[in-house]
């Protein structure tokens, strides 16, 4: 089955993030994107307020820090009951472990699902220039990126964050069993603000997108509902 469209809440504060959610049905088992502005500002309330609303919760908060560190932060995240959250694969081998056992210890304790852990690969501001100058890094962009996509699946990770053009030459390489989850999606004729390479959720879904990311064209949509069942529409209905 097609993996969830997830609305990306990139707002600043709890009035923001009402103004847009309450217009939403809660009972289709929508799943929401927060983020570290929200997070850092509200809270973990902000998080348990929209599961007691019905949402599933992608918290995006990309974790990096020694293994023991992310360890412990990641058992806190993993008794909140989230669905999906990230750690960047630059940690390394040893810390997307550790970020995963402390999932599993702190959703089991909690009596919860554990959440699917995704690693960001290297960040799409990062330029080809940047990872030969700064992080001297003697792969080109794509060997890089496939690197630390496998580098992710055997230390334990579910699946990481792509743009949906790469999805089909990371699945050949890293295999089916793992997630693609993919922002940069943009609805036909929509302005791709400052996104560069997007695809359009019929693309994604002929790409193997595994999940769309779409925060823009849905939240600031005259009707946010609507312009959320188009898209959801065409990405489950893509062949
Ligand atoms: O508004 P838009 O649809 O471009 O939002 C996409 C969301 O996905 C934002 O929250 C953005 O930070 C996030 N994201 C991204 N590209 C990545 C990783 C995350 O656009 N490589």
């Amino acid at each position: 089955m097609r993996g969830p469209l997830i609305v990306s809440l990139d707002v600043w504060n709890r009035e923001g993030l009402f103004k847009i959610i309450d217009q939403f049905p809660t009972d289709e088992g929508m799943t929401v994107k927060i983020g570290m502005e929200l997070f850092y500002g509200e809270g973990p309330t902000i998080v348990k307020e929209l599961l007691n609303k019905g949402f599933k919760i992608f918290l995006d908060l990309k974790l990096q820090d020694i293994p023991n560190t992310v360890k412990m932060g990641m058992m806190q995240i993993g008794r909140m009951g989230v669905t999906y959250t990230t750690v960047h694969a630059l940690g390394g081998s040893e810390m997307i472990a550790a970020a995963k056992e402390g999932l599993e210890l702190g959703s089991e304790e909690a009596g919860v699902p554990t959440p699917k852990l995704l690693a960001v690969t290297e960040l799409t501001s990062i330029t080809e220039d940047a990872l030969e100058n700064e992080q001297n890094c003697k792969l080109d962009m794509v060997d890089q990126v496939v690197s630390l996509a496998k580098l992710a699946k055997r230390s334990g990770a579910d699946g990481v964050i792509t743009s949906p053009l790469e999805v089909s030459s990371l699945k050949e390489q890293v295999g089916n069993d793992f997630l693609y989850v993919t922002p940069g999606i943009r609805p036909a004729n929509f302005p791709k603000d400052d996104q560069s390479r997007t695809a359009t959720p019929k693309q994604a879904a002929e790409y193997g997108s595994s999940a769309l990311v779409v925060g823009r064209p849905i939240i600031r949509a005259e009707d946010p509902v609507a312009a959320y069942h188009k898209m959801l529409e065409e990405w489950n209905y893509a062949n």
